[in-house]
């Protein structure tokens, strides 16, 4: 099936997941949805952040994806079953692929999670991570500046110090896996690696979701025959806001071309 693979978050963290989808199914064309206009989604609630996701889904049907990636932990926490109950096509989210792998890195079972203020109330995380190994300890912290300090650039510094308030008792609970519970937080990986030290293993769901997707379309049979060099990706966002192509350069690795796009 040659249609093109939906993808979408509330800004552009998504992107460090189509940069894994490309490396992994480098055939694919993808439609990637940023709702910058709306972002964060992490400071909203449940419902709103459902009427955001559905307007979402309902643009990227209109681009005829034959599946759909929630590249947003925040979404995917809160309204990833409310969307499968309500489409037929396959919908995935990034924090079963995320809890999958933290499970299968943790040796003395101390999984943290860290993450948006939004996902933090809901049990998502330990549900998918007690699902696959019930004895698990697992323990979250939510850091709400991160996002913001690294759509701006992410100062050195700054983020130095925000890990400092965030996580510096949380480095007392001896995990010894952190994920990653939130599409921006690759970005400052090695400032988090070396805050928590090399003993803790870092979790990325990106790779995991890229690997889910290509089973998926192999088990299904809905991949796509084409073997395209280059296959043209479309990028919608909701906002371009100042400085937006060298961020989003920073997400995805190379420069892209988008289209503004206002839903609602
Ligand atoms: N994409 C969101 C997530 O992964 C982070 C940004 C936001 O708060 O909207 O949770």
């Amino acid at each position: 099936m040659n249609n093109p693979i939906g993808v979408f978050d509330s800004g552009i963290g998504g992107l460090t997941v189509v940069r894994e989808l490309l490396r992994v199914l480098p055939d694919e064309r993808i439609v990637y949805f940023g709702d910058t206009a709306r972002v964060p989604y992490g400071s909203k609630s449940t419902d709103v952040i459902q009427k955001f996701a559905d307007q979402i889904v309902k643009f990227l049907l209109s681009k005829e994806v034959k599946l759909i990636v929630v590249a947003c932990n925040t979404v995917s926490a809160t309204a990833l079953d409310w969307l499968s109950s309500r489409y037929s096509l396959p919908i995935i989210g990034v924090i079963e692929a995320g809890a999958k792998r933290g499970v299968k890195a943790t040796r003395n079972n101390k999984i943290g999670v860290i993450r948006t203020r939004a996902t933090i109330g809901i049990k998502a995380y330990t549900t998918a991570i007690h699902q696959l190994r019930p004895g698990i300890e697992d323990h979250s912290k939510s850091c709400p500046l991160l996002v913001p300090i690294i759509e701006e650039g992410g100062d050195v510094e700054l983020t130095h110090l925000a890990l400092t308030r965030y996580l510096l008792n949380f480095k007392q609970k001896d995990i010894d896996t952190l994920i990653l519970g939130c599409t921006h937080y690759p970005l400052i990986k090695d400032e988090i690696q070396q805050f928590m030290g090399e003993d803790v293993k870092l979790i990325d769901s990106a790779n995991v979701v890229a690997h889910e997707v290509l089973n998926i379309l192999n088990n299904t049979g809905i991949g796509t025959s084409q073997n395209i060099n280059n296959p043209k990706h479309l990028f919608y966002f909701s906002d371009i806001p100042r400085g937006f192509k060298q961020l989003s350069k920073r997400f995805i690795g190379y420069p892209i071309s988008y289209t503004k796009v206002i839903l609602g």
